[in-house]
C-alpha cells in the first residue's frame, strides 16, 4: 500500500462530478447504470492507489434550480429541489461503488436521517482515514450556492490537496471549444485570469474560495476512460488552475 501511495501526486482529493455525467448518452434517462459502473471501476482504482477521496455530485440530470428560477419558480424552492436531486445521485453512486467493492458513506447537508448520515466534518475525516469514499450530498444545505461551491467548501473541510472538476471537454480553453474549433486549451492558468476572462471553470464564488484558500483545481475530461487515475497520479491531463 505504501508503495502505491507514492505513485499518486495527491493524497486526498475532492472529485466534483456533474449530474449530467451520470446520464451518459441515454438522454431519456437521468441515471445510466453503465456510466455508474464505469465511474465506480475508476474509483476502485483510485482507492487501490491509497488515495483518500471525497466526492460531490451535482443534480442537473434531474433538476436544475437556476433554470427553474428563470422560468418563474421561486429561487429558494428551486435550489432545494436541486439539492434533493444531488441526494438521489449520491445514493446511486454509493450503490455502484459498493457493488465495485468500494466502502462508501453518504453524508447529507440537509438532515434526512432515514436516508443518510448527516454531514459531520469530524466523522467524514474518520471515514476517509479508514479508506472509505465519502460522498457529500445536498450541496451546502443552503440556496444560492452551486454544487461547485459546495465541492470547494467540502474540499477545504477535508483538507484535500486538490479539487478535480470533471467536465465533457479536455480542460479550460480561451473560448468555447464546442463552438470554436480554433479554441486553445491552457495547461495552467491562474485563478485571477479565470475570473477576469470569465472562463466558466466554476462559478466566481467557487473560484475565489479556491484562490483565497490556495486550493488548486484540476479541470479534466471524465469521458476519457482512466482520466481520474491519470490526474491523481500526476500525469499531465487537463488544466491546472492555481496562482
Ligand atoms: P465507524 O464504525 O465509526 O467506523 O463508521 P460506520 O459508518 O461504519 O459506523 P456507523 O455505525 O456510524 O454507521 C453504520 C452505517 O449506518 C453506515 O453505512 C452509515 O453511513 C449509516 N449511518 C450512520 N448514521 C446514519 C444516519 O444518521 N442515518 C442513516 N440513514 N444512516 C446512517
Amino acid at each position: 500500500m505504501t508503495g502505491l501511495v507514492k505513485q499518486s501526486a495527491y493524497k486526498r482529493v475532492l472529485l466534483k462530478l456533474s449530474g449530467e455525467a451520470l446520464m451518459g448518452n441515454q438522454k431519456n434517462r437521468s441515471i445510466d447504470p453503465v456510466v455508474l459502473g464505469a465511474i465506480a471501476a475508476e474509483i476502485a482504482d483510485v482507492v487501490q492507489l491509497g488515495v483518500s477521496l471525497g466526492i460531490v455530485v451535482g443534480g442537473g440530470n434531474i433538476f436544475r434550480g437556476v433554470e427553474a428560477n428563470t422560468e418563474g419558480m421561486d429561487r429558494t424552492s428551486a435550489d432545494y429541489m436541486g439539492m434533493l436531486a444531488t441526494v438521489i445521485n449520491s445514493l446511486a453512486l454509493q450503490g455502484a461503488f459498493e457493488k465495485a467493492g468500494v466502502e462508501t458513506r453518504v453524508q447529507t447537508a440537509i438532515a434526512m436521517r432515514e436516508i443518510a448520515e448527516p454531514f459531520i466534518q469530524r466523522k467524514a475525516m474518520r471515514h476517509l482515514e479508514k479508506g472509505r469514499v465519502v460522498i457529500f450530498a445536498a450541496g451546502t444545505g443552503n440556496p444560492y450556492f452551486t454544487t461547485d461551491t459546495a465541492a470547494v467548501l467540502r474540499a477545504m473541510e477535508i483538507r484535500a490537496d486538490v479539487i478535480m472538476k470533471a467536465t465533457k471537454v479536455d480542460g479550460v480553453y480561451d473560448k468555447d471549444p464546442v463552438k470554436f474549433p480554433d479554441a486553445v486549451m491552457f495547461e495552467k492558468i491562474s485563478y485571477n485570469e479565470v475570473l477576469a476572462k470569465n472562463l466558466k471553470v466554476m462559478d466566481a464564488t467557487a473560484i475565489s474560495l479556491c484562490r483565497d484558500n490556495q486550493l488548486p483545481i484540476l479541470v479534466f475530461n471524465l469521458q476519457q476512460a482512466g482520466n481520474i487515475v491519470r490526474g491523481i497520479s500526476g500525469k499531465q491531463i487537463g488544466t491546472l488552475v492555481g496562482d
